[in-house]
């Protein structure tokens, strides 16, 4: 049996507390032990307390000193899509000159022009660049990564970006949870509802059976697809056995939260264009809003999602990088911290719930991750500070020291 004895953080963030999302409050709860450490068995954290009393019980455990830095829980970032091909630098030189992601798209950039690189690339070539990624999620304290497909758009590309994942996450330490997001915006020569036929018809059916995703997305967006065609994808997917997302208000308020709110999905997602009305359906579906502020910044917006309201509503609130090439090419939760505090005046300590344990309760695995508690998988990152407010005070360079998958450090250290 190999055990592990973690000794000396200045900060042992665990977020102990009740076995179910952070809300209100609760999201200022983080459970810190002053001079703490762990005691790891096999992967597992058996023991969580002061540094002093895991000295005692450490016999014949390798040390890991921290030394005076604080230790976290990984970061979960529940909103990524992290399987594409090339880059968007062209939009991103458009919108410079001060082009819009609505512009971009319609002359030939955006979300098509990566689905026209992806479908070209070899499930080979994808899965090297995905592990690129991974090791950038994993250098940044992120250790579990919602995945989205979504750069395919037929049959066989979605079902390829999707087998990506699962090689991903076989091959690399990040661990992968994939959402099957078929419906992310129409193909080219097709309508919009044959396309959703083909969803649901084909691909839905071809994904629940090869047991590729656990969950199903829909971008509900003025033209990307409309209320109603959200709802049939969503709720066929559901009656699969998937559990759902919704990408909802990002560009306008189409009335996609309370859609969610009406389907109980797991999660919201972006809500920029949310209202009080919106909240309000969030909060009697029991639905957790994914809030995505690095793509409001990378998009040139100021219109950022009402944190604070929806906090106060009692929603168990999440942030995530939406790492993707078009809207958000980054892969750094500390960066999403920093932009949660000063741009939607979420507290350095509400930011840290939001992204580890709340995200972990909306990928189904609140019960393995995303705290430091007896039992869960010791997934956890050492930084260089000493006060974990300094994750999001610093910005725009990497404070990681060492990072730990199951107990085995994959970067760092
Ligand atoms: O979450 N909103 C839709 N999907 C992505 C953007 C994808 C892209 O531009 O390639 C998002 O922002
Ligand atoms: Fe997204």
């Amino acid at each position: 049996m190999s055990s592990l004895a973690v000794l000396h953080a200045s900060q042992l963030v665990t977020l102990a507390g009740p076995k179910r999302p952070r809300m209100g409050g609760e999201l200022s709860e983080l459970g810190i032990i002053h001079d703490g450490g762990m005691l790891i068995r096999d992967g597992k954290i058996d023991i969580v307390a002061s540094s002093t009393d895991i000295e005692k019980k450490a016999d014949g455990a390798e040390i890991i000193d921290a030394d005076g830095k604080i230790v976290l829980p990984g970061f979960v970032d529940a909103h990524t899509h992290l399987i594409f091909a090339g880059n968007r630098l062209d939009d991103f030189e458009r919108r410079a000159r001060g082009d819009t992601y609505e512009q971009i798209a319609k002359a030939g950039g955006g979300i098509w022009s990566t689905v026209e690189k992806t479908r070209a690339a070899s499930e080979a070539d994808l899965l090297l660049e995905a592990k690129n990624h991974a090791d950038w999620f994993l250098r940044c304290g992120t250790t579990t990564v919602e995945s989205k497909s979504g750069y395919g758009l037929t049959v066989e590309d979605e079902l390829k970006i999707l087998r990506v994942m699962r090689r991903l996450n076989q091959e690399t330490p990040l661990e992968i949870v994939p959402t099957f997001l078929g419906a992310h915006a129409v193909p080219r020569k097709m309508n919009a509802d044959e396309y959703v036929d083909l969803v649901i018809n084909e691909m839905l059916s071809r994904v629940t059976s090869e047991n590729l995703a656990g969950f199903c997305d829909v971008f509900c967006e003025r033209g990307y697809f409309d209320i109603e065609q959200s709802r049939r994808i969503l709720s066929a997917a559901k009656k699969l056995g998937l559990k759902l997302r919704v990408h909802a208000d990002q560009l306008s308020n189409s009335g996609a939260a309370k859609l969610a709110a009406e389907l109980k999905a797991a999660t919201a997602d972006h809500l920029e264009k949310t209202t009080e009305q919106g909240i309000a359906a969030l909060k009697s579906g029991g639905v957790q809003p994914v809030l995505l502020p690095s793509s409001v910044y990378a998009l040139g917006s100021t219109c950022y999602p009402r944190a604070r309201e929806m906090i106060e509503a009692g929603l168990a609130v999440i942030i995530a990088t939406d790492f993707n090439p078009g809207s958000s090419p980054t892969l750094s939760m500390p960066m999403i911290l920093s932009l949660a505090c000063t741009q939607m005046k979420m507290s350095p300590t509400e930011v840290i719930s939001a992204s580890t344990i709340n995200a972990a309760y909306s990928l189904n695995r609140g019960d393995r991750i995303g705290s430091l508690e007896r039992g869960k998988l010791a997934n956890f990152a050492i930084f260089d500070c000493e006060d974990y407010r300094e994750l999001a005070y610093w910005f725009g360079f990497p404070q990681t020291h060492a990072v730990y998958v199951k107990g085995k450090c994959v970067i760092g250290a």
